[in-house]
């Protein structure tokens, strides 16, 4: 049986190395499911592989089909894998890492373990984009304890990582969840998401609003960065004696 797929054989820009077409359906090994895939995400990952970040022209497999993340319904298991699972709603993460088939295509073997269910009142849309970067947003709230009670500043506070880190934060108790963001349209973001405090980093000084805010020179109790490099200097300048810094990019 085929499947229809996109893929890539060489590294390049996209529009010089993404094909379409028809590839053998794969075939769930055991402790694996196979996903036929509703909703695939693409994720930052994907862009830079494909795209020889870094000068990494290597390919590690003759062949990819590109796409971390994504959503769909079990449709086949593996040895070792419950048939109960036939028929389940599931979101996927990490499709490719370490392997050659992600979710771009219309089915997709995963380990059964990242094939997580997405309960019914989820749509597929919303099972797509948890992947990645909700759990880094995840690990960026919660990798070393509570925040309950806490002022937590999302710096990027309406990009993919840092919408979830705002909502995690606020549902994790912090006692204040502010953002930075640089639109109108991501302020409205971060305020759906839960911010209590949108600050605009490019219209707006961070650090003189953050302390007019609590009227205190050093408010922070947590800093979770988009931009490690450049924001540093602020970061410093508002965090509290122990305050944590949990930053996932940095292009300094
Ligand atoms: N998405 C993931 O799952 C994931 C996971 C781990 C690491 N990363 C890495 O994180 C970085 C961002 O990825 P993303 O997917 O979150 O991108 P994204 O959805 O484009 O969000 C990035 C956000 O950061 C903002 N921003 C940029 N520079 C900033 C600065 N100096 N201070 C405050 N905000 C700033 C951007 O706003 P502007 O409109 O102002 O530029 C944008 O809203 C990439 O390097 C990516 O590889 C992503």
């Amino acid at each position: 049986m085929k499947m229809k797929a996109a893929f890539y054989r060489s590294k390049g820009p996209a529009a010089e190395v993404l094909q379409r077409g028809e590839l053998d359906l794969p075939q769930p090994a055991p402790g694996e499911v196979r996903v036929r895939i509703k909703v695939s995400a693409v994720n930052p990952s994907d862009t830079k592989n494909r795209a020889g970040h870094r000068g990494n022209l290597a390919m590690p497999f003759p062949l990819i089909i590109p796409h971390q993340d994504g959503s769909g319904v079990i449709e086949a298991v593996g040895d070792s894998v419950s048939e109960r699972r036939i028929g389940e709603r599931v979101w996927v993460y990490e499709a490719t890492l370490g392997r050659a088939l992600g979710t771009c295509a219309e089915y997709c073997c995963v380990p059964s373990s990242k094939a997580i269910p997405l309960p019914d009142a989820a749509d597929f849309e919303a099972g797509a984009c948890m992947g990645i970067p909700a759990m880094t947003a995840h690990r960026c709230v919660f990798a070393d304890g509570s925040v309950r009670g806490q002022r937590v500043l999302v710096l990027g506070g309406a990009g993919a990582v840092g919408f979830y880190a705002v909502q995690m934060a606020k549902l994790g108790g912090a006692a204040c969840v502010l953002a930075s963001v640089s639109r109108p349209e991501q302020a409205q973001a971060a305020i759906r998401a839960g911010a209590d405090h949108v600050i605009n980093y490019r219209s707006q000084d961070l650090v003189a609003s953050c302390r007019e805010i609590f009227a205190e020179d050093n408010p922070i109790d947590r800093v979770i960065d988009v931009a490690f490099g450049a924001n540093l200097s602020h970061s410093l300048a508002l965090l509290r004696v122990r305050g944590v810094i949990a930053t996932y990019a940095s292009d300094a």
